[in-house]
């Protein structure tokens, strides 16, 4: 279908650099949007080095890829900035650990992210959804920032699923927290990415520390009430199944601080990561009305008027495709790094002990070696989905430490896209673009703001069907 004159030929990107920067310029762009320092050269070659105090490598190679984050994983261990980053507010969870104390960890957790269990939070999803749609209903025939209320209903999610006790859990408070430790904390910490020298102030750090203590003052009164006290009958929410599990080797359970580093770091990875893939799906489907209507029209055959479920999922291949394509052109987590503990060589390039090895996500999927017009919106690309390199497209990761939460965040997304785009329509915002930026996470600058207004045709999809 042809695109309309307003429409423009790509979604938003950020133009890449065509020249190396000095280590001053580099600093300056890595504060702003560390997307900005991905070379141009990363969509053309498998492989960029350099040296900006300290050697890198960016990698963008399937094969690589393969090597770092699984055959020689214990070679490659998350790098000390995201250690020093992510350590003030998560300890040594389950993000971080690393060896033994990751692996007891990993063990312990997995059956609280199996697909029944899963499954079985499905309606605290669905009723997220349902409170979005209440939200977005008063925004109808005026322009939303949808950013914001994916980030609120993900929230919504993430805290009732973490703890559905009724502690009291200042949602609020606890997002204002972690808002300021993203925004703050990373930002900063992204001088150490570069070797900045370590006498580079860096007095933001110490400003999000209040805000982390109430955070974790939160979490460890929920903690404590819990083991005290016997829990609703019920589904069993993050909490439960974290304090029954253990290591199933040697039957260790966490401390309570062990549970409460966990708990953040489910909320800090789990919540801005899923609202930013909804906000940047509904982004592409305003985008592309065309493929708006298709996921639309798929929405409301399967659901008639309903809210989805966990048992819709599946039955909703074409909304899943939009998302795999968002997660594919705005992977939230766009870059992860680590340092190499080891002498190797990749891709030809020596890389010694030390040298921080980063996989910018971004780069890869729009990498020009193994996409086809890599930078258009097209979600038929996943219609097949064994046709894709499982190293070429890695939103979640791979390896002994891919996402523990994948298949919970992505059943969260279609519950909550499918259900959205079955009562509403979405255009942009001509001159309100969201700008694509990095600073931990790859978040819509300005917000993605789009004009609301009731879908028709969901009676008529209930009748045909
Ligand atoms: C669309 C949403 C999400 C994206 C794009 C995402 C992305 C990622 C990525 C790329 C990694 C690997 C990082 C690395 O190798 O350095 C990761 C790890 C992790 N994620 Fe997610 N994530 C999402 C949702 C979630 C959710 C919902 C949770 C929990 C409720 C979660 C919890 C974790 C944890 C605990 C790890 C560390 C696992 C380990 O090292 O063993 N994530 N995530």
């Amino acid at each position: 279908m042809p695109r309309d004159a307003v429409t423009p030929a790509l979604p938003v990107q950020v133009p890449l650099v065509t020249e190396p920067w000095g280590v001053l310029k580099s600093l300056e762009v890595a504060r702003r949007n560390l997307l900005e320092l991905i070379p141009e050269l990363a969509l053309h070659q498998p492989i960029v080095s350099g040296r900006t105090g300290v050697r890198w490598h960016m990698v963008m190679d399937p094969e690589a890829n393969r090597h770092i984050l699984k055959d020689r994983v214990e070679d490659y261990p998350k790098s000390e900035v995201t250690k020093n980053i992510l350590k003030p507010a998560i300890g040594e969870s389950l993000f971080i650990a690393e060896g033994a104390h990751w692996h007891w960890q990993r063990r312990a957790a997995a059956p609280v992210f199996s697909l029944r269990n899963i499954q079985n939070l499905g309606p605290i999803m669905t009723a997220a959804a349902e409170r979005s749609v209440a939200r977005v209903d008063a925004a109808v025939g005026r322009a939303a920032n949808l950013f914001d209320e994916m980030v609120t209903a993900t929230f919504e999610v993430i805290s009732d699923v973490t703890l559905s006790g009724g502690e009291a859990f200042d949602r609020a408070a606890v997002h204002r927290a972690i808002d300021n430790y993203i925004s703050q904390t990373a930002k900063v910490s992204l001088l150490d990415i570069l070797g900045a020298p370590v006498w580079v102030p860096r007095p933001l750090r110490l400003l999000s520390s209040g805000a982390m203590r109430d955070m974790k003052r939160t979490a460890d009164a929920a903690i404590e009430g819990r083991r005290t006290r016997q829990v609703a009958a019920g589904v069993p929410d993050l909490l439960d199944l974290l304090l029954e599990g253990e290591d199933p080797k040697t039957g260790r359970r966490m401390s309570t601080q062990e549970l409460r580093d966990n708990l953040l770091t489910f909320i800090v990875a789990g919540h801005e990561t899923t609202a930013l893939t909804l906000a940047w799906s509904l982004y592409l489907l305003a985008f592309d009305p065309a493929q708006q209507d298709r996921a639309r029209a798929e929405a409301q055959r399967v659901l008639r008027g309903r809210t989805a479920t966990a048992a819709d999922v599946e039955r909703l291949p074409f909304v899943r495709q939009v998302i795999d394509e968002a997660l594919r052109l705005y992977p939230p987590a766009a870059m992860v790094s680590r340092t190499a503990r080891a002498p190797d060589t990749i891709l030809g390039r020596e890389v010694r002990p030390g040298d921080t090895v980063m996989l910018p996500f971004y780069a890869l999927h729009r990498s020009y070696l193994l996409w086809e017009d890599p930078h258009a919106f097209r979600p038929d690309r996943f219609a097949d989905r064994e046709a894709i390199d499982r190293f070429a497209y890695l939103p979640f990761g791979d390896g002994p430490r891919i996402c523990i939460g994948a298949s919970f965040a992505i059943q969260e997304a279609v519950i909550i896209l499918a259900t959205l785009i079955s009562r509403f329509r979405f255009a942009r915002v001509p001159g309100k673009e969201p700008k694509p930026v990095l600073i931990l996470t790859l978040r819509p600058e300005g917000g993605v703001w789009l004009t609301v207004e009731r879908a028709d045709g969901e009676g008529d999809a209930a009748r045909a069907a």
